[in-house]
């Protein structure tokens, strides 16, 4: 696990987008595991900045997002499909065509996560997978639970969630209380995974995340046990860390 924290919500964004455009620059290809939330669009911002300074090319690139609300169409302000578009897709040089997105629209919610799988698994697996975490500890929509799963699936959010992502809704009772998500196993499939945070609300669960026991009722703590993360957080977020700003990698594990 390498862990770098930053100054500010800005340096982190503007790290995160120098790890992401350096791996796109040496597999031009990849297929890059993409998130939403509050926390990466700082980063996207960045990344649009050095698509448009030809720094990076995203032509040759697919995107694969981690989850989506069940009951938006991707119409709706709020669903992850709009966010995805209004704050990158739209700006950079990707092939829409190639950036997936789960349907919560979907008919069937079961056959659209069996399919997201084998889409997942047709374009030979995820190389670089971008996470958030809650401040309850969720990766994606993998909520804190007794059991995880592998695979993507429906879940219902957890009361903290629904509370934290009321921000983004006119009222509480309009957020959905249903998600698809890719599951803890497809995350930890990832050959390399980012995970950004920031903020002092985060700091608690970031203690958890790096140092913490790996349990299910903190799904991000399974991130321990992976060969390529890189953690990026601002110092507020490192608080009870014990560490000081500037870069710092803690000693690498994983299995
Ligand atoms: C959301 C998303 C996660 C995200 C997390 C934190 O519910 N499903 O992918 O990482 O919550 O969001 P934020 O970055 O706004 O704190």
């Amino acid at each position: 696990m390498k862990l770098i924290v930053t100054k500010d919500y800005e340096e982190m964004s503007k790290v995160a987008a120098k790890e992401i455009s350096d791996f796109i620059n040496s597999k031009p290809e990849a297929v890059l595991g993409l998130a939403t939330g509050g926390t990466p669009k700082g980063l996207y911002e960045e990344l649009i900045k050095l698509n448009k300074q030809e720094i990076v090319d995203f032509s040759n690139v697919t995107s694969i997002n981690l989850d989506e609300y069940i009951g938006l169409s991707g119409e709706h302000e709020q669903s992850y499909r709009y966010f995805m578009d209004h704050n990158f897709f739209n700006y950079i040089n990707i092939d829409k065509s190639k950036t997936f997105v789960p349907n919560g629209l979907a008919d069937n919610i079961d056959l659209e996560c069996i399919e997201y799988d084998k889409k997942i698994a047709e374009l030979g697996g995820i190389d670089l997978q971008l996470l958030g975490i809650g401040s309850n500890g969720h990766i994606g929509f993998n909520e804190p639970a007794e059991y995880l799963y592998m695979g993507t699936h429906q879940t219902n959010l957890a009361k903290d969630t629904i509370e934290a992502n009321s921000r983004f809704f006119k009222s509480i009772d309009e957020v959905p209380r249903k998600a698809i998500t890719m599951g803890i196993g497809g995350i930890m499939k990832a050959k390399k995974i980012v995970l950004l945070a920031s903020g002092e609300n985060k700091a608690e669960v970031v203690k958890e995340l790096v140092s913490g026991k790996i349990t299910t009722e903190v799904p991000a703590s399974m991130l321990q046990m992976h060969r390529d993360v890189v953690i990026v957080i601002d110092e507020a977020a490192a608080k009870f860390l014990s560490l000081h700003s500037g870069e710092y990698i803690k000693s690498s594990s994983g299995l």
